[in-house]
């Protein structure tokens, strides 16, 4: 049974913005783009790094790594340059009456 979990609320994070928070038992990086959010794992496929910590870039739906610079992709969780060759895991976001909640399957 899915749970949808409020993380924060929407007037928290400006756009660009990527926080991490700790959902259950895993860390979750949410971005927001717009007045899009999205959520991945936080932690880099490559080693253990935050991505959270890493750049935002929006115009391609991307978040670099800090560390070696590997980009995801937001919607997939896929590396798209290397280092990194696995994906991160993605989640839904539902925003609702100001608040952002991530959908846990
Ligand atoms: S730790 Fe993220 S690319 Fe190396």
């Amino acid at each position: 049974m899915p749970k949808s979990i409020v993380v924060c609320k929407v007037d928290e994070m400006r756009p660009g913005q990527a926080r991490c928070f700790s959902v259950l038992d895993r860390n979750i990086s949410i971005i927001r783009i717009g007045d899009v959010f999205y959520a991945i794992g936080d932690t880099c496929s490559h080693q253990n790094y935050s991505l959270s910590e890493g750049t935002v870039i929006a115009e391609d739906l991307e978040i670099e790594c800090p560390k070696h610079g590997s980009t995801f992709d937001l919607l997939t969780g896929e590396p798209r340059s290397l280092p990194a060759t696995k994906p991160v895991p993605v989640y839904a976001v539902e925003v609702a009456s100001g608040e952002v909640k991530v959908v846990i399957e």
